[in-house]
């Protein structure tokens, strides 16, 4: 057995990387710590994953208006997504062409953007509009002046970007999805609510904690992980792990959430209680389920931060023949939000693990196996 990298360089990390995605799953282990700690191997995941890939904003769904806006960071790039007059969704660069202000942050709904540093203001679709005391300047056109614009696409509800000109529509790189999850109509799910927050963990723990289900009962058994058939996963068996992997789990009877409302007329038999976990690579993850969805995207902040963009959405037919959508909503929210702090328990503690000197990557459960398809992703990605 090769005695995993603990040194912060880059080549042996990767070749360890590749090394443990040619093993086969069943003796699959985990990542060397450095991975998780390496500033240069952050560097390297910025310049050849996060600029690269398709990348998850939110639902589209949360910004339904004209003006209505969200605020994201790909890798170095600070980029709002916006709500045009004709219904598209325009994405641009979030920096001020005069001397390179972030513009705006958070979410919301505007006429137009105003530079907070010089008063600058652009279009909601990136036009420069308004300028003070720039008439003595030789050669300024201020028609000439517009937000870098950024690839925006949408596929079943969600809102992808990406810098690279070149990548492969999202429907394209997705389309091996569309059979296993269009059946449950998600793009017509109601999103309650979207928030982002930041952890103290590198950003993949907390991929591999959402990918994996052996911790459910024991880490959620006070909420999620009671009765949590685990043993019952179904995997991806398509032996491809490049842009996307998933497992199903089905529901017992009798719960209260995950299952299909009697209204739901379209999911038939065993769908009826089953749940689909996609995963995105590199950091769009959801549970898509008869009832309801949540979802988490990505976004690392160094090697030892990650911000979160955290939400959930609702099947219309429990919105609309509940008798108090508020209660509904609020009860759902509060169920989330715990098991959203039992996972930040999780995946902070293990980050102070992986620091530990004495600390040592063990072997994988087959429940486990998608962390094993994301270090395949990492090495192919990485040593490219
Ligand atoms: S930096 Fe935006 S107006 Fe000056
Ligand atoms: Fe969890």
């Amino acid at each position: 057995m090769t005695t995993p990298p603990q040194t912060g360089e880059l080549e042996p990390l990767i070749q360890e990387l590749s090394r443990l995605a040619e093993r086969p799953s069943q003796s699959g282990r985990g990542m060397p710590v450095g991975v998780y700690i390496s500033d240069k191997f952050h560097d390297a995941e910025q310049k050849k994953i996060f600029n690269q890939e398709w990348l998850c904003v939110g639902r589209e769904d949360e910004i339904p208006e004209t003006g209505d806006f969200l605020t994201f960071k790909i890798s170095a790039q600070p980029i709002i997504v916006v709500r045009l007059p004709n219904a598209s969704i325009h994405a641009m660069a979030n920096v001020c062409r005069h001397r390179m202000m972030r513009l705006v942050d958070g979410r919301g709904n505007a006429e137009r953007f105003a530079c907070p540093y010089h008063g600058w203001t652009y279009g909601i679709d990136g036009r420069l509009m308004g300028v003070r005391h720039m008439e003595c300047t030789e050669g300024f056109e201020k028609e000439r002046v517009f937000l870098p614009s950024v690839r925006c696409e949408t596929w079943k509800g969600w809102i992808y970007v990406t810098l690279n000109r070149e990548a492969e529509p999202i429907s394209d790189r997705l389309n091996e999805l569309l059979p296993i999850v269009e059946k449950y109509r998600m793009e017509d799910y109601v999103t309650i609510f979207s928030e982002d927050r930041e952890w103290d963990t590198n950003w993949k723990l907390l991929c591999e904690n959402f990918m994996e289900g052996y911790h459910l009962p024991v880490a959620h058994r006070s909420t999620v992980g009671k009765q949590f058939p685990v043993q019952d996963t179904v995997f991806d068996s398509r032996g491809r792990f490049d842009g996307f992997t998933y497992q199903c789990f089905s529901k017992p009877d009798g719960i209260q959430v995950g299952l299909a409302h009697p209204e739901n007329k379209t999911l038939r038999g065993k769908w009826r209680k089953m749940s689909v976990m996609p995963t995105v690579f590199p950091g769009h993850m959801y549970v898509l389920a008869p009832d309801h969805l949540w979802y988490l995207s990505i976004q690392p902040n160094g090697y030892s931060k990650v911000k979160i963009r955290y939400g959930a959405a609702i099947a219309p037919e429990v919105l609309t023949s509940h008798p108090d959508k508020r209660l509904l909503i609020d009860e759902f929210k509060t169920l989330l939000d715990k098991v959203q702090e039992e996972d930040r328990h999780l995946v902070e503690a293990i980050f102070e693990g992986v620091r530990a000197p004495l600390s040592r990557p063990g072997p994988l459960s087959w429940l486990e196996r998608e962390i094993q398809e994301f270090i395949q992703y990492l090495a192919h990605r990485l040593s490219g």
